[in-house]
């Protein structure tokens, strides 16, 4: 049973069409990256799929119920991280988390609560009211509540905005532990180096539209190119080659489509390896992957 089905989603607001006929699926216990610049329409989808707003046209499925027609069953197995803190001012940490627990029927789970506190880092501060915690520990309390009634699917949209790099580690970890347990997880940030460590596969939206999809190393390989750069002993200033893009005298930069090798390379471009002191590969990013969507024409992208 897939977690999520989103099926030719359009979202407007008025007359603006924020989100354009999107179509995608999550797999069971698959880390899910929704990228995309500001205004993209993320957070829109993510509206939709907890039920927070309704679709314009098209349809979301959450473990086969439809948000149309069935929202209530659809959202009991979604837990969601807003990308806005709230504030629940005046109730303490522990307070806010057995409330959810209540607000999803969920009784007697002090051991998930004390356990989400303990993971979270807000055990210390589990006296403390709402108002009274920092904007990273706001954002740790969101991450607790969206898991409180133990949820099969989490979206988390932008959680780790604002949060310092210790703790976005932790919460990392925290993510692909659960993940072991089966949970499946859609999440947006900014943070493209994140999302390529985490992510089994994401899409790239813009403007609405979605632009790109696939497995992350699949959709890197076939959207960057590789970087090899080789240290001579003597210059070669003579030395010419079609992937050649600097050649400095002590050394060579190559950039090669990523099915191509250092070896292969090296082979082809009879270059003296008694001449070679040292070579650097540097395979393509997410970020560039992310870069080269974007600044793409449509009729090029697949
Ligand atoms: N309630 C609303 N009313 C009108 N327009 C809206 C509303 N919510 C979002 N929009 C517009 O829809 C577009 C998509 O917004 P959305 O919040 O989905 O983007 P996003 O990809 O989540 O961006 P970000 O990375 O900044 O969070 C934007 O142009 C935004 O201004
Ligand atoms: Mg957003």
């Amino acid at each position: 049973m897939k977690p999520l089905v989103v099926s030719n989603l359009t979202k407007r607001y008025g007359d603006f069409e924020a989100v354009k006929g999107v179509s995608f699926s999550l797999e069971p216990g698959e880390i899910f990256g929704l990228l995309g610049p500001n205004g993209a329409g993320k957070t829109s989808i993510i509206s939709v799929i907890v039920t927070l707003t309704q679709p314009s046209s098209g349809d979301v499925e959450v473990f086969e119920q439809s948000v149309s027609d069935n929202p209530r069953e659809a959202k009991v197995h979604t837990g969601l991280v807003p990308q806005e803190l709230i504030n629940h001012g005046y109730f303490d940490v522990e307070e806010v988390l057995k409330f959810y627990s209540g607000y999803f029927g969920v009784t007697g789970n002090k051991s998930r609560i004390d356990f989400l506190l303990d993971r979270l880092q807000l055990w210390e501060h589990r006296k403390k009211k709402v108002k009274q915690l920092s904007g990273g520990m706001k954002r740790r309390l969101l991450i607790a509540k969206a898991l409180v009634h133990e949820p099969k699917l989490l979206l988390l949209d932008e959680p780790t905005a604002g949060v310092d790099i210790e703790l976005r580690e932790s919460l990392w970890e925290f993510v692909t532990d659960l993940r072991k347990e089966g949970l499946t997880v859609l999440l947006t940030t900014h943070y493209l180096e994140e999302a390529e460590q985490l992510c089994d596969r994401v899409a790239i939206l813009h403007h609405g539209e979605m632009r790109k999809i696939g497995p992350t190393k699949q959709l890197i390989e076939g959207l960057t190119q590789r970087n090899i750069l080789i240290q001579l002993k003597s210059p070669l200033s003579q030395f010419q080659h079609p992937y050649l893009i600097d050649n400095s005298g002590a050394a060579l930069h190559f950039r090669v489509p990523s099915g191509v090798g250092a070896g292969d390379l090296l082979a082809e471009s009879q270059l003296d390896l008694s001449n070679v002191v040292d070579m650097k590969i540097e395979e393509g990013s997410l970020e560039e992957a992310f870069r080269s969507v974007l600044s793409g024409t449509r009729g090029e992208l697949s």
